[in-house]
Order: C-alpha cells, then structure tokens, then sequence
C-alpha cells in the first residue's frame, strides 16, 4: 500500500509534524513517501493521502491549495487526512479559545471540498524573524507569545489513530463505487 504524506511549509515546522506523522505510517507492506506539494509528481499512484499545510493570513499555503485544486479528483476517490499548522497556542486568552473552536473560513472551505477521514490543527513555531514589521506589531498587540508550539505528544496521538485506520480505509477505497468514472491514473480534471 502507498501512502503519500504532502506538504507546504514556509519556515519547516509543518515540515517536522509532516515527518512526525510519517514515522508512525511506516510498516511492512507499506510504502510511505513524504514530500513538499511541488514534488509530488502524481498523486494518483497512492492508495491513501495524509496533506497538510502552515496556515498564513487564514490559508493554507498556495502550493497546498494548488496541489488540492489539481488533484481533486484522486483526493475525492482516496482516503484522505488533513492537517493544518498554525498559531493557536500563540494566542492567549480569549482569543485562543475563540481560535481553538472555530476554523478560518478558508480552510473550512476546503475541509467541506475534500471530506477528509480525519482533520486537525496543529500548533507550530512563530519566531519574530518570520514576520514583517507590521506583522510584529500586529502580533503584539493581538497578545501573541514567540515560540516553539509543537506538541509532540498530540501529533503522535494523531498519527497513531491514521495508522490504526489506514488498512479499513484503503480497503474502502478499493471499492469501485469509490472511484469516479472515469479516472484511470490521470490525477487532474480535463
Ligand atoms: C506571515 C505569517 C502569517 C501567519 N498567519 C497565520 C494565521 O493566519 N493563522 C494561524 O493560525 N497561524 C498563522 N501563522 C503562524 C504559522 O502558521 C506557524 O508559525 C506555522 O508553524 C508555520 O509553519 P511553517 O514553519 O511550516 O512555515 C502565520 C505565520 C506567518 C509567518
């Protein structure tokens, strides 16, 4: 079975949960490939895709949403997990329990668009060298704190429940209602 982990990252972090994950997909019989978006050279070979992205301005990454918008047709007729890392943990107060129980419009759009089996948002590293001035301003003045957010445990926690499901997910797909007419390897829409 091939499993494809895809990622965007600006400043590596989603990069980190990315192979994190990874770690936890690998075992005998399955072939598992990481890779940044722009790398992928057709999704359609997977069986089953784990996708994520850093969070910027309320986004998912361009190459991300590229990558969603030319493969939507695999992403329909696959198993897919999806994954955000952003800055919740930065926050505090009140605006962190806001931001922890809603999602930014966007990528709820695309969560509505792909179904995944599973979504989650990560928290990841925000360092005053990644913002402009004004975003350093706006950081502050929004409360924000600098730092390493990642929370290993939870991607672990994470990766193992995608581990557990993977071989009654893929079966699933194996289903040839699953597939749309039509797709024979080809991963993009005419
Ligand atoms: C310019 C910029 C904009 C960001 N905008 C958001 C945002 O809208 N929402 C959010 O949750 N995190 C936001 N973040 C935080 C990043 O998503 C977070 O730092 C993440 O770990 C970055 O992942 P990366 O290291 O893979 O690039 C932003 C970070 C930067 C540098």
């Amino acid at each position: 079975m091939s499993v494809l982990i895809g990622y965007a990252t600006e400043h590596g972090s989603t990069r980190s949960v990315a192979e994190r994950i990874a770690g936890h997909l690998d075992a005998p019989g399955r072939h598992v490939e990481l890779l940044p978006f722009d790398r992928v050279p057709a999704a359609a070979v997977h069986e089953a895709l784990v996708i994520g992205s850093a969070v910027h301005q309320g986004a998912w990454l361009p190459d991300a949403v590229r990558f969603v918008r030319d493969h939507h047709t695999v992403l329909a007729a696959r198993p897919v997990w999806m994954f955000s890392v952003g800055m919740t943990a930065a926050l505090r107060g009140p605006a962190r329990r806001l931001a922890s129980r809603s999602e930014q419009p966007k990528i709820e759009a695309l969560r509505r668009q792909l179904s995944p089996r599973d979504y989650h948002c990560f928290s990841g590293v925000i360092r005053p060298e990644h913002l402009d001035r004004t975003g350093r301003i706006v950081f502050r003045l929004l409360g924000c704190r600098y730092g390493d957010f990642r929370d290993w445990s939870e991607v672990d926690a994470w990766a193992a429940r995608i581990a557990q499901d993977l071989p009654a997910a893929s079966a699933d797909s194996d289903r040839p209602a699953k597939r749309p007419a039509g797709e024979h390897g080809s991963d993009t829409t005419p």
